[in-house]
């Protein structure tokens, strides 16, 4: 088989998403699936595969393909209280029992900042290369995942501002991005575990040598900046980034497997019925080095 990768949307976003196909990605692959997916990855930024039955085994050794991998140290549920490995982000309503979180659980509450346009553990100091999220169960209507390309957004700055954003450090915590949500029921033993990383506001691709915004919501100052007009300056940025002409939207169906890279996109979640099960389950790999070791 050969792996064959088309545009989503060619007219608006020649090289945003990608629908990738030819490949089973539950199998080992051979050098050449591994190296047509990567350089897609570098092209696309976001792949969709459809009709891919991982199990988390699976999911991992085809994840291995890219690089080292995270662990699930961002979640707040830790040991005992956790359903998954900690090779694997539980990105689910559901508890250790396979039951739906109530409307006001903590873990609930916690995983709602998803819906805030983020790139994933940009709280990290060595933060997330691609995140891999696999879709086995789906609830019968919304739960889209929206994805926003920071490479064209960039491109489509003036000079002006891309002269002021060139040589920005802003930090990141999950601290940040759950207060704007009003979430602040941290406990102290995680209030040091997120305790704010530094992260380049503008990145270049290693391999495309494309520059894009860094943008989270887990971005809440800028080195040298008062923390106000930072926030103001970052949530403009974020509003012009995450216009409808550099979003893909993309609807589940049951065994999608959606690969991003973080360095050139957000993402965030969008709301559905939480009455229903929705079960996804995120591998990721990181990056080799901070922003902070790259070149800007
Ligand atoms: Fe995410």
């Amino acid at each position: 088989m050969t792996v064959s990768i088309r545009a989503i949307d060619p007219v608006a976003r020649p090289f945003f998403a990608g629908d990738v196909s030819g490949v089973d990605i539950t199998r080992p692959l051979s050098h050449a699936e591994a190296a047509a997916i990567s350089a897609g990855m570098d092209q696309y930024g976001v792949l969709v595969f459809h009709d891919q039955h991982f199990t988390d085994e699976t999911q991992l050794a085809f994840s291995r393909n890219f690089g080292a991998l995270e662990q699930a140290t961002g979640d707040i549920a830790q040991g005992s209280e956790r359903r998954l490995s900690m090779d694997v982000n539980d990105i689910s309503n559901l508890n250790k029992d396979n039951e739906i979180l109530a409307r006001d659980d903590r873990r609930r509450l916690f995983g709602l900042g998803n819906r805030l346009w983020h790139s994933d553990s940009s709280f990290k100091a060595v933060p997330a290369k691609y995140s891999l999220l696999s879709a086995r169960r789906i609830p019968s209507a919304g739960g889209n995942t929206e994805f926003a390309d920071m490479r064209a957004a960039y491109d489509a700055l003036d000079d002006e501002t891309k002269a002021e954003c060139q040589n920005l450090i802003c930090e990141h915590s999950q601290l940040f991005s759950r207060a704007v949500l009003g979430f602040s029921d941290f406990t102290d033993d995680e209030r040091q575990k997120f305790a704010p990383v530094k992260q380049r506001l503008v990145r270049r691709h290693p391999v495309t040598g494309r520059r894009s915004l860094y943008l989270a919501s887990h971005a809440g100052s800028i080195l040298g900046w008062p923390v106000p007009e930072a926030r103001a300056f970052l949530r403009d940025l974020t509003e012009h980034a995450t216009q409808r002409k550099f979003v893909y939207a993309h609807v589940w169906q049951q065994w999608d497997l959606v690969m991003w890279d973080n360095r050139v996109t957000m993402h965030r979640a969008r709301p559905f019925d939480n009455t229903e099960v929705r079960d996804m389950h995120r591998t990721t790999v990181a990056c080799e080095l901070s922003t902070m070791d790259q070149a800007a």
